[in-house]
């Protein structure tokens, strides 16, 4: 076992309610292959926190790790019928359904992740759910498991599973985080737009912006509306679910992105989950690691000296797990704290989500002070909340009822704010591994003077 699962047991045991910190072991243990701990450490996240949905996809991954494919898709099914799986969890989904041989559910779900990522390519999978003799395959005596997986991972590393879009939204639209929008504008947006002004005066231009911070607080919705502040696709990469389903081709893969980014230049190239490469300094396949970390600088490396239209963002909610040499100049040379939104940032969320609603007289700015430490995803729970009941009160009337701030001020009451267990952990980093105050936006955030 690693020191830094070590460690990590040793700071569960002292915060046993941490609930990121246990997801954060847990997903540690996986990467060490320590499976059944892992899968120890998802139970009693889900003792502390039912129905967890982060502990529920944990611990479907693991028992398809180990080959426990009914339990596994039990698990993915609930989740599935929640409708919280992404297209790649699902091909997990689907994957698991092929071993139980459930072919019918298979191909359901199958379509749905075509429906999703239409680009997506599979060829084992396609001639086995798309043909019409999908669901007679079962004689499985004949059925060379080893070999018919193995060719599946060479297969699909081989596929291009990332694709662009066009976002319809715009800096406008993201409420407050004026200080975060204005790095974005000057240290990638400006130098698009302006090469020869920052070439003048003797501006570097190239490298990324790395954002963190709590779950929920916009880092993705940001990274969107910067795609679509300058008219320009959008590729979004999930690191953590990728980089599995890349298994041994990563660097290839890696590569395959910035080519298709290129092509498509100008775009916003969106690594989400960066801490995905930085926290396998400590994984068993460590040098295969250590190339994909060098391949992605080499490939940022090229994107600042092309200068080709590419912007690169990447976010984390754990900045501590990156690599440090993500962090050296050119490269994400910007790390930005993406803070709960403040009261100003609250009402101008607000109002964004209660456009369009039918609303009567609402008190934003009352609503924005009793929303402290609210995530833009939880004001967005609260509007969902108090819609949802007028919705239901308007049925049962006949008429149309429209939102007050009596209402919203109920769903407040109903919806804790969700970023305080990440501050639990995010507050012993910058106390203790502050390094080059790194970190000081988080205690200024907590008002902590050290
Ligand atoms: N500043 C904002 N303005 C408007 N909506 C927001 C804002 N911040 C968050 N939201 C809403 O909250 C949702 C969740 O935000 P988002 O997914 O970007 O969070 P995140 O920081 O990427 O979280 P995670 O770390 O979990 O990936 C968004 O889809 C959006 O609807
Ligand atoms: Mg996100």
């Amino acid at each position: 076992m690693s020191e830094a699962i070590e460690q990590l047991k040793e700071a569960v045991s002292f915060s046993p309610e941490n609930i990121p910190l246990r997801l954060h072991l847990a997903e540690m243990m996986i990467k060490e292959h320590l499976l059944n701990e892992a899968a120890e450490q998802y139970n009693e996240v889900l003792k502390r926190s039912y129905g967890n949905i982060k502990a529920k996809k944990g611990l479907a991954s693991v028992y398809y790790r180990q080959k426990k494919y009914s339990t596994a898709v039990i698990v993915f099914e609930e989740l599935f019928k929640e409708e919280v799986l992404s297209w790649d969890e699902m091909v997990l989904f689907v994957r698991s359904l092929v071993k139980e041989e459930s072919f019918d559910e298979a191909i359901e779900v199958y379509k749905k992740v075509l429906a999703i990522n239409p680009s997506f390519v599979d060829e084992e999978l396609d001639g086995m759910l798309r043909s019409p003799s999908a669901g007679t395959f079962t004689d499985s005596d004949e059925f060379d498991e080893e070999e018919f997986f193995g060719d599946f991972e060479d297969e699909k590393a081989s596929k291009q599973n990332f694709f662009m879009e066009k976002p319809d939204i715009k800096f406008e639209d993201v409420g407050g985080m004026d200080k975060v929008k204005n790095e974005i504008s000057m240290k990638i947006i400006q130098p698009l737009k302006n090469p020869d002004l920052y070439k003048a005066f003797g501006k570097k231009i190239g490298g990324g912006i790395l954002l963190y911070g709590p779950p929920g607080c916009g880092k993705t919705y940001l990274a969107r509306a910067t795609a679509g502040e300058i008219n320009a696709g959008f590729i979004n990469i999930g690191l953590h679910d990728i980089l599995d389903m890349w298994m041994g081709n990563s660097e290839k893969n890696l590569h395959a992105v910035f080519e298709y980014a290129r092509k498509n230049a100008p775009c916003v190239v969106f690594f989400d989950e960066v801490d995905a490469l930085g926290a396998s300094r400590s994984d068993l396949r460590q040098s295969s690691m250590r190339h994909v970390i060098n391949q992605f600088l080499a490939e940022l490396d090229g994107v600042a000296s092309k200068n080709d239209g590419i912007l690169v963002l990447a976010a984390t909610n754990a900045p501590w797990s990156v690599d440090s040499a993500f962090r050296r100049p050119g490269r994400f040379d910007r790390i930005v704290f993406v803070a709960p939104p403040d009261e100003k940032g609250r009402a101008e969320i607000l109002k964004q989500h209660l456009k369009n609603k039918p609303v009567e007289n609402i008190d934003i700015n009352a609503l924005a002070k009793s929303t402290a430490e609210y995530s833009g995803a939880d004001i967005q729970a609260i509007v969902d909340i108090a819609t949802e009941a007028k919705l239901e009160e308007s049925m049962a009337k006949g008429s149309l009822e429209k939102i007050t701030t009596k209402d919203l001020q109920k769903a407040v009451k109903q919806h804790r704010p969700t970023t305080q267990e990440w501050f639990g952990t995010a507050r012993n980093y910058a106390l203790y591994a502050n390094e080059s105050g790194l970190y000081d936006d988080i205690l200024q955030y907590l008002k902590i003077n050290k």
